[in-house]
């Protein structure tokens, strides 16, 4: 989480050069490469029977409208041992609405081995679900009020405001795997 331009996406890719059988939601179409790339619900089942029994391989989802998100989510909740990644998930879900494939997935993927990241700018926008399960939240730049008081309900913030501002490790490496 964070606004925009603060690195969400750079992380998620970065996270994804590490995981096997990936099933990615590219939603604005334009931030991930290196996996086979379909647009279509008939086209994203087909690879994915092709590819389902392989150790490792990447789907990229790169929606048109709103049938490949629901087919994405659909066969995610089928799927067994994936990493699913969600750009600008806040888009699938909000704080009073949430694709139901997603919220099964949410509540349940974990006993089929699937695992979920989601990039969204603000907090408050995300489904409670998704923030009540996760095992990890990487806040980043966050001024909305509201976004601010909903990560301090989850996050330990003493200390905070005596930590030097920020500055990109162009170099480094985010160490988290
Ligand atoms: N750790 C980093 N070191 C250097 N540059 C970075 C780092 N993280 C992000 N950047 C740069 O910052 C810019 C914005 O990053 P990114 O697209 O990941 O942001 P975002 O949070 O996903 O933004 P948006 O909400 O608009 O999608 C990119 O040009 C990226 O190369
Ligand atoms: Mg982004």
């Amino acid at each position: 989480m964070g606004r925009k331009g603060t690195g969400k996406t750079t992380l998620a890719r970065d996270l994804v050069t590490r995981t096997k059988r990936t099933l990615i939601l590219d939603t604005l179409g334009r931030d991930y490469g290196g996996g086979c790339v379909v647009r279509d619900p008939a086209a994203l089942a087909e690879y994915y029977a092709r590819v389902r029994h392989c150790a490792d391989f990447t789907i990229i989802a790169r929606p048109t409208g709103d049938a490949l998100p629901t087919a994405f989510f659909q066969l995610c909740t089928k799927a067994e041992g994936v990493w699913v990644v969600v750009e600008e998930c806040d888009r699938y879900c909000g704080p009073s609405q949430i694709e139901p494939s997603l919220y099964w997935i949410l509540n349940y993927g974990r006993q089929f081995g699937i695992s979920i990241m989601g990039c969204a700018r603000r907090a408050a926008s995300v489904n409670r679900t998704w923030t009540a399960n996760c095992d990890w939240i990487v806040a980043h730049q966050t001024q909305e009020p509201r976004d601010l008081q909903y990560l301090t309900n989850f996050m330990d913030t003493t200390g905070l405001e005596k930590l030097a501002p920020f500055q990109w490790r162009r170099w480094g490496t985010s160490g988290i795997f």
